[in-house]
C-alpha cells in the first residue's frame, strides 16, 4: 500500500528517494512520484509516473539535472481516483509538495471549502485537499508548521504525510494519525523519513516510530522537533534499525514467494524455539518438552475473540477448531473490517487475539483499539515486533518468520499457526490437560521435518498446475481444521493466478456449490486419513462431485491413498507425510501455496506483486 520516503540534507537526494521507493515496492502500488526542492532557487521539481519505480527512475535520470539535498517520494496504491499520473503523489502547488498514505474522509467538505477560497483541484484524490490547504494557509502568511497544524485540525481520517516547502529547502515536515510513519537518522545525524524500517534500512542506523498525532520537523542540520497531538514539543526514543529489516534478497530463488515457501521449515523452527523447548533426558533418553510461559493466564480465560484479515484470518479459523475441540474454550473469529461495526457482545474473562503479519493493517488496528476501549485484554500475534499493533497490544506473541516480501503471505501464515498451536498447548497445560498438552508439544516440534519432506515432493504438482492454469474456476474442499486451509488455498490461487477459486467445507457442497459443477471442473480436495471419521465423509462428498463430471485431485497421505484404492476410487492423488488433525492444517498449507505459485508461473503473471494487491493495507 502507499509508501513514503523523504530525505533532508542528503547529497543526491533524488537517488536516495528512488532507492527508498524500491525498498517499498514490496508493499504493492500502481503509480509513483518524487518531489525535490532546489537549494539555491527554492524551485520545486515534481516527477510522477503511472507505472513502476523503474519508469520513474528513468524519468528522473533523463529529466532531472538538479542537485537537490531535500525531497520526498511516494508509491501510491489507488483508493480515490484511478492510478493516473495526475492522481499520483506528490501533490504539488506553487509553494509545497506533499505525499500521503491514508484516507481523508472529509475530503468532499474540504473541496467545497477550498472552492470557496477560489481554489480548484486538478486530481480526483482525497489527498490533494491536504496539499492545497497547507499551501493556501502558507501563502497567507502561516509558517510551515502553523500551516500543517491548522490543516490537521480540519481533516478527518487516517494519514501519514510528508511535505516540502519551496522556500524551505532545509526542512521536511511530516505528521501521522493512524497510518504508520518513522523518522530515521544515519551515523552522521542526517535525517530521513519513511513508512517503515524497510524503507529506511540502508540509510538510517536508528529510527523513531512517530506516535499517532505527532508532527515532526526534520532539518538538514540534523535538528528534529516533534510535537504531540496537543502541540507540545516531546522527545521520542531512538531505536536501532533491526538488521532483519535490511533490503530483502531473493537468495537465488526466482521469486520471493518461492524462497519464502521453502523457508518454512526454518521459520517454524525459529518460532517454536522461542515458545517450546525440547530436551533429551540423558538418563532414560526420554524427550522432554518445556513450554515457555507467555504471561497469559489461561485459567482466567473462558472465551477468545480472534480478529484478523486475509490469510491471517484463516490462521484464526484454524485456531477456532483447535481451541474449541481440544481446550473446550469457545472462540469467535471475525474479519477485522466487520468486527467493530457489528457491536459484538462482550464476554466475561475473554481475551482478544489480533493476528497480523505486518502489524499495520488498518482494520485490524482499529478493531484492537475498539476492543481495548471496552477494557479487554488484547494480545497480538505479529511478524513485525516494532509495528503499531505490537506497540498497542497488551501482550505480544511475535512470529519469527523474518521479513516477508511476497505480497501473498506464506511463511508468516504457518508461523502464525505455530504460535496459535503453542497457545493451545500452554492453555491445555494450564487447564490440567497435561498429557494432551505434552503430546501436542511433541507433534508440533516435528512439524518442520514433515514440511521439509513435503517440500521435497512439490514439483509433482507441476502437471496439475499446468492444467489449472487454463481453468476458469477452481473449487477447494476441506473439512474440520482443513476447511480454513481450503479457503486459504482458494485465496492464494485468486491472489496469484487471477483464477476464480472458492474453498468450501466439503459437506456444504450439496447446498449450492454443486450447481457449479460440470464436466471438467477442477476440484482440489484436502483429504488425509484421520481417525475421527471425517475422511469417509469427505470421500462421499468427492463421489457426489465426481458423478457430476468434476475433475478431482486429492491431497492425501499413504493411508488415504490405500483406502481410495480399496474403495476402487481412482483419483489423481498427491501424497504427503502422515499427520494428525492437529498438525494437518500446517502441513497442507504447503501444497496449496505451491499449487498457486506454480499455476501463476504458468500464467506468466507478476508473482511477488500481484495486480491490485498490497502487502500492508494501511487504509480501512
Ligand atoms: C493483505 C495481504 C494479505 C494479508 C492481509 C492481512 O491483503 O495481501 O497477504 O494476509 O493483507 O495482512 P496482515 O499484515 O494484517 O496479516
Amino acid at each position: 500500500m502507499c509508501g513514503i520516503v523523504g530525505f533532508v540534507g542528503h547529497k543526491n537526494a533524488a537517488n536516495k528517494i528512488i532507492n527508498g521507493l524500491k525498498r517499498l515496492e514490496y508493499r504493492g502500488y500502481d503509480s509513483a512520484g518524487i518531489a525535490l526542492v532546489e537549494k539555491g532557487s527554492g524551485k520545486l521539481c515534481v516527477i510522477k509516473t503511472a507505472g513502476k519505480i523503474a519508469d520513474l527512475e528513468h524519468e528522473v535520470q533523463s529529466g532531472y539535472s538538479g542537485s537537490s539535498e531535500t525531497g520526498i517520494g511516494h508509491t501510491r496504491w489507488a483508493t480515490h481516483g484511478k492510478p493516473t499520473k495526475d492522481n499520483a503523489h506528490p501533490h504539488a502547488t506553487e509553494f509545497i509538495a506533499l505525499v500521503h498514505n491514508g484516507i481523508i474522509e472529509n475530503y468532499a467538505d474540504l473541496r467545497k471549502r477550498l472552492a470557496s477560497y477560489g481554489i480548484s483541484l486538478y486530481s480526483d484524490t482525497d489527498t490533494e485537499v491536504v496539499a492545497q490547504m497547507i499551501s493556501f494557509l502558507f501563502s497567507k502568511g502561516a509558517s510551515p508548521l502553523e500551516a500543517v497544524q491548522q490543516t490537521i485540525s480540519l481533516i478527518q481520517g487516517a494519514y501519514a504525510f510528508g511535505v516540502v516547502f519551496n522556500k524551505h529547502p532545509e526542512m521536511v515536515i511530516c505528521a501521522r494519525q493512524g497510518s504508520p510513519l518513522a523518522v530515521g537518522t544515519d551515523v552522521d545525524g542526517r535525517l530521513s523519513l519513511g513508512s517503515d524500517a524497510v524503507a529506511l534500512s540502508g540509510f538510517a542506523s536508528q529510527i523513531i516510530y512517530l506516535e499517532s498525532g505527532d508532527i515532526a520537523q526534520l532539518y538538514s542540520n540534523g535538528n528534529l522537533n516533534i510535537f504531540d497531538k496537543e502541540n507540545n514539543e516531546v522527545k521520542r526514543q531512538w531505536q536501532p534499525i533491526d538488521k532483519d529489516q535490511a533490503a530483502p534478497d531473493k537468495k537465488g530463488y526466482e521469486h520471493f514467494m518461492l524462497k519464502e515457501i521453502f523457508e518454512q521449515p526454518s521459520t517454524i523452527k525459529n518460532t517454536l524455539t522461542h515458545y517450546i523447548g525440547r530436551a533429551v533426558n540423558k538418563t532414560d533418553n526420554v524427550l522432554e518438552t518445556n513450554i515457555h510461559p507467555s504471561g497469559l493466564n489461561w485459567n482466567q480465560i473462558n472465551h477468545i475473540t480472534i480478529v484478523a484479515c486475509g490469510t491471517s484470518y484463516y490462521a484464526g479459523l484454524v485456531a477456532k477448531y483447535w481451541f474449541e475441540k481440544y481446550a473446550r474454550i469457545p472462540v469467535e473469529v471475525d474479519v477485522a473490517s466487520e468486527y467493530r461495526y457489528r457491536t459484538p457482545p462482550i464476554y466475561e474473562k475473554s481475551i482478544g487475539i489480533f493476528i497480523s503479519q505486518s502489524g499495520e493493517t488498518a482494520d485490524t488496528l482499529a478493531a484492537l483499539r475498539y476492543m481495548r476501549s471496552l477494557g479487554h485484554m488484547c494480545a497480538a500475534i505479529v511478524n513485525v515486533p516494532t509495528s503499531t499493533l505490537a506497540r498497542e497490544a497488551d501482550a505480544v506473541l511475535p512470529t519469527f518468520a523474518g521479513t516477508e516480501v511476497s505480497v501473498a503471505s506464506t511463511k508468516a501464515f504457518t508461523a502464525q499457526m505455530t504460535v496459535l498451536a503453542y497457545m493451545l498447548i500452554e492453555a491445555l497445560k494450564t487447564r490440567n490437560c497435561i498429557d494432551l498438552s505434552a503430546d501436542f508439544a511433541k507433534e508440533i516440534l516435528d512439524i518442520n521435518e514433515l514440511i521439509s519432506r513435503a517440500l521435497d515432493t512439490m514439483q509433482k504438482l507441476a502437471p496439475l498446475a499446468k492444467k489449472l492454469s487454463k481453468a476458469k474456476d477452481i473449487i477447494y474442499f476441506g473439512r474440520g481444521a482443513l476447511y480454513p486451509i481450503a479457503m486459504e488455498g482458494a485465496l492464494k490461487m485468486k491472489e496469484l493466478s487471477y483464477i476464480h477459486a472458492e474453498g468450501y467445507a466439503a459437506g456444504e457442497m450439496k447446498h449450492g456449490p454443486i450447481a457449479l459443477i460440470d464436466k471438467g471442473m477442477p476440484i482440489i480436495v484436502l483429504c488425509p486419513y484421520d481417525k475421527d471419521g471425517l475422511f469417509h465423509k469427505v470421500v462421499s462428498n468427492i463421489c457426489e462431485a465426481e458423478t457430476r463430471g468434476a475433475q478431482i485431485s486429492v491431497l492425501t497421505c499413504n493411508k488415504g491413498r490405500a483406502l481410495f484404492k480399496e474403495m476402487g476410487l481412482k483419483y489423481s492423488t498427491y501424497l504427503y507425510p502422515e499427520t494428525t488433525q492437529f498438525t494437518a492444517p500446517m502441513l497442507y498449507s504447503i501444497p496449496v501455496q505451491f499449487l498457486a505459485y506454480l499455476t501463476a508461473l504458468n500464467r506468466g503473471v507478476d508473482i511477488d506483486q500481484p495486480r491490485n494487491l498490497a502487502k500492508s493495507v494501511t487504509v480501512e
